[in-house]
């Protein structure tokens, strides 16, 4: 029953995997719009690779038994994960993946934890850095200091100066971009705390330069308007809490409750509705739900990915993976990420370690074979 189930499962993974390769050459002639697969489903985004669907599948099946289930179908997780593999194999056969940025919070640590030194996602990243792959973290976390970043990421950041100066890390590439596409920090192991700030007319993309200071604000102001009615009207006890390139609401200092999902839900698209209908034309910003807390951010991880390809001498996105948490359409930030690269929807930080751990293991037999 296990074997025929398999084979199931895999002709069907293999009729997928057939559909994006159509899709993608429908892409390459500019007539994406007419591929079956937008048909099928009219939200399909742009495939940066094909999608090893198929042998996906049978790696995970191996590590799940899905096929050996009776009762429970292959589920959203078993997907996603098959997804991601599929995702990462692509990578490593098309290859070489040039730049893996990652999201913070979930991604590579607990919501609202930093990255302490014994987080095992640290040796991962060290492996990234010694194989020539550039590193970004592309979080929301938006702070002018590098002291900050370095009370967010210390574990990594120290682990890096330590290996360059015991000569086991020869010039490391990585960058860390707050606040989505706002602040750009180096990694320079002589710098204080271990990061030095890229001045913004180093690293903007040319449409960036067109965002004025004077909409910037307008379209905080609106968000922020809208944040303090959510506010009232839902009885939340928050402050507002107003940054140079972001408002948000977090919970009121002293105050132990968790807002609830319906509460942050609701808070995030009126929001966001209330934005897009007025200031929203001019510059791009996202909204969306921290958590226990939300943000309204100018520009999004798009542009944050983007800003880091271009900083790094021009990556392109079939060269680039962002792994975050964040990829359910409304309210959430590393969706955006997909418009600039490929993609690895994670839900913890151990499923990080893991899909790090298959890449060098991919990656690895790649370079056997
Ligand atoms: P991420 O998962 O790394 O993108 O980080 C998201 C979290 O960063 C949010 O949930 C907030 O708790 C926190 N944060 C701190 N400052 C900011 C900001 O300026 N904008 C958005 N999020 C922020
Ligand atoms: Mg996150």
């Amino acid at each position: 029953m296990a074997r025929t189930s398999h084979q199931r499962y895999v002709e069907i993974m293999r009729d997928v995997e057939d559909l994006i390769n159509d899709h993608i050459a429908h892409q390459n002639r500019g007539t994406a719009s007419r591929s079956k697969l937008k048909l099928l489903v009219p939200t399909v985004g742009t495939f940066f690779t094909p999608l090893l669907l198929a042998e996906a599948f049978t790696y995970q099946d191996q590590r799940r038994r899905i096929s050996s289930r009776r009762f429970v179908p292959p589920s959203f997780n078993d997907i996603r994960l098959t997804l991601n593999s599929a995702q990462i194999m692509s990578l490593v056969r098309a290859g070489p993946l040039h730049l893996v940025t990652f999201d913070g919070d979930v991604t590579l640590y607990d919501d609202g934890d930093s990255l302490t030194a014994e987080n095992p996602v640290i040796s991962r990243i060290l492996g990234l850095l010694e194989r020539g792959i550039k590193v970004a973290i592309v979080t929301a976390a938006g702070y002018t200091e590098s002291e900050k970043y370095h009370g967010r990421l210390y574990g990594l950041l120290d682990a890096m100066r330590a290996a360059v100066i015991e000569r086991r890390l020869e010039k490391p590439n990585l960058v860390v971009m707050g606040g989505e596409s706002n602040y750009l920090f180096v990694f320079n192991s002589e710098a204080e705390y271990c990061l030095e700030y890229v001045p913004r007319q180093m690293w903007l993309l040319d449409a960036m330069r067109l965002w004025s200071e004077e909409d910037i604000a307008a379209l905080l102001d609106v968000a922020e308007a809208a944040l303090k009615e959510c506010v009232n009207n839902l009885g939340l006890s928050a402050d507002v809490l107003r940054k140079e390139r972001a408002v948000g609401i977090v919970p009121s200092i002293g105050s132990t409750v968790r807002f609830t999902r319906e509460q942050l839900e609701e808070t995030v698209l009126v929001t966001q509705q209330v934005v897009d209908m007025s200031a929203g034309k001019t510059i791009p910003f996202c909204a969306f739900n921290g958590g226990n807390d939300i943000f309204v951010d100018i520009g999004d991880k798009s542009w944050g990915v983007l800003a880091c390809q271009r900083y790094f001498g021009g990556i392109q996105g079939s060269q680039t993976l962002h792994i975050g948490d964040q990829f359910l359409s409304a309210g959430a930030n590393d969706f955006k990420a997909r418009l600039a690269c490929t993609t690895a929807w994670i839900a913890s930080p151990a499923e990080t370690v893991d899909l790090l751990d298959e890449l060098a293991l991919h990656d690895k037999e790649r370079v056997d074979r």
